[in-house]
């Protein structure tokens, strides 16, 4: 009986502690689609130049992106900035770098993106591959806020949707209307996470179209060459299955 008992607390506690981490563990992700999806996805170059324009006005300030060059923007699948067009962002936006004496001087294309260290956020250069479905992984956060926040050891913890463990150390960082988009498109929320997702994606993966593009040629390659062997089988054992 005793043992009967046991075995049944023990598998009342393991369903219990089971669904607790369930639950802990229950990030709700956004039902988004992005371009760069599926074996012909592509980027899309305008929300790719929009996103750079969120990263550097609203998160470069706590998120570095140090393995990206400046000159990396000129991308054909990604950014596709004119050479003039990164000269120019970098002047705008003030980029600077240290020289040997240790003197800042104007950043040149060919340096990278500053290192933002201390404010204990990531680093976004690889961000969206170091997550588990990184791109929707980001989306979600910046839209899985509820606007609670709570007070936890004088830290501020904001609710969070799609954060594991529900709580996250980072304000809101958009809210609509935080830019306003050199091209005209009206700044919402959703728009905004969407565009910064692209371009922190082109970042994290700039070859991702290459890759998908080689393996279509790569597939279309095989069928041809499948279709082709069937023949060339067909035509060498031909006497020997149908002799005169
Ligand atoms: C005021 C500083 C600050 C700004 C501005 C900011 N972040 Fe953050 N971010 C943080 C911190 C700090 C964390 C770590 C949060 C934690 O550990 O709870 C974080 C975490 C994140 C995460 C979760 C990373 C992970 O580990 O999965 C994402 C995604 C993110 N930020 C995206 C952004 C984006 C996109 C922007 C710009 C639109 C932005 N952040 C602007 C401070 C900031």
């Amino acid at each position: 009986m005793n043992m009967i008992k046991s075995a049944f607390a023990s598998l009342v506690l393991a369903f219990i502690t089971t669904g607790a981490f369930a639950a802990g563990g229950d990030v709700k992700h956004a039902d988004v689609e992005f371009s760069f999806e599926g074996p012909f996805g592509v980027y899309d170059r305008a929300a790719v130049q929009r996103g750079l324009q969120i990263y550097q006005g609203v998160c470069s300030g706590c998120h570095g992106m140090k393995f990206v060059a400046f000159r990396t923007l000129a991308d054909e699948n990604g950014p596709g900035l004119s050479n003039d067009q990164i000269k120019a962002f970098i002047a705008e936006a003030g980029y600077e770098v240290e020289d040997e004496t240790g003197e800042l001087v104007p950043a040149q294309t060919y340096d990278y993106f500053p290192a933002v260290t201390g404010a204990g956020a990531p680093d976004m250069s690889l961000l969206a591959k170091a997550r588990a479905d990184g791109a929707v992984h980001i989306y979600s956060i910046l839209t899985g806020y509820t606007g609670e926040e709570k007070e936890v050891a004088g830290t501020v913890l904001y609710e969070n949707t799609a954060y594991p463990g529900g709580w996250i150390n980072m304000a809101p960082p958009l809210w609509g209307d935080d830019v306003e988009y050199t091209d005209g498109t009206e700044a919402t929320l959703e728009r905004e996470a969407r565009d910064v997702t692209q371009f922190l994606m082109w970042a994290a993966e700039p070859t991702l179209v290459e890759r998908k593009q080689a393996g279509v040629r790569n597939i279309i390659f095989l069928i041809i060459f499948a279709v082709m062997l069937y023949f060339v089988n067909r035509r060498v054992w031909a006497k020997v299955k149908h002799p005169e």
